[in-house]
């Protein structure tokens, strides 16, 4: 997806993806994040996400990132706290103890930048985006996370029947995208209740992706 077509979402407030409380697979599985004493979790493609608040009330350190500022404002405007901001080279670095949050392209965005992550969530994020940028996508978000430990929640339905975003991401695509450097285990598969937007019958499944 175009720039263009995010920042006019938020601009637009057409932000049906968001979600009002913490995502209940988070909320269940979290612990799937914490492997280590003090584990770093990387959130992409974050929006403004509820997940975000349950994470640091659980003692996690979050990186996150995000296109678009007005999102960000509102996350930490929900948060009730005042972030540092400064210019980190190609993003804006939203700050506060435990949380910092790059403002711009994911996919400009550098290992360096983000620091040591000790896993990753993804709600959102891959199914966010066509097939055309999925390996690209992949790609990147192994790199900047050295590879690490990943739980991701999909959405998939029959693509002919709604356009995307979101986009579905059968377990076939899940694992042509990362099994060669990760197990890939499905841990829930639930039908979505009045299926996908009222449009078409829809399910929930949720992976953990642990590195090989
Ligand atoms: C479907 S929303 C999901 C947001 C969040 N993960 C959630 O669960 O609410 C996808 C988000 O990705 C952001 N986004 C899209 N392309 C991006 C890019 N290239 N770099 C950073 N963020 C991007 C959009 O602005 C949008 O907030």
């Amino acid at each position: 997806m175009e720039h263009d077509f995010w920042i006019s979402k938020w601009q637009n407030n057409e932000i049906a993806f968001h979600e009002a409380q913490g995502n209940p697979y988070l909320v269940k599985h979290h612990g799937f994040l914490s492997s280590t004493d003090s584990p770093r979790v990387f959130v992409p493609l974050c929006g403004k996400t509820r997940d975000i608040h349950y994470l640091l009330s659980q003692g996690y350190d979050v990186v996150a990132a995000e296109l678009s500022e007005l999102a960000i404002t509102q996350l930490f405007e929900e948060l009730g706290e005042l972030p540092e901001i400064t210019q980190d080279t190609s993003h804006k670095r939203y700050h506060i103890p435990g949380l910092t949050v790059f403002v711009g392209d994911f996919f400009a965005l550098t290992a360096k930048q983000i620091g040591d992550i000790t896993s990753v969530y993804d709600r959102a994020a891959l199914i966010a985006l066509p097939d055309t940028m999925r390996v690209r996508y992949t790609q990147q978000l192994m790199s900047l996370t050295n590879k690490a430990r990943q739980f991701l929640i999909c959405v998939d339905y029959d693509q002919t029947v709604m356009p995307g975003p979101p986009f579905a991401t059968p377990e076939d695509t899940v694992r042509s995208l990362y099994e060669a450097h990760y197990t890939v285990t499905r841990c829930e598969s639930e039908e979505i209740e009045g299926g996908l937007k009222g449009k078409v019958e829809a399910k929930n499944d949720v992976y953990y992706l642990t590195p090989r």
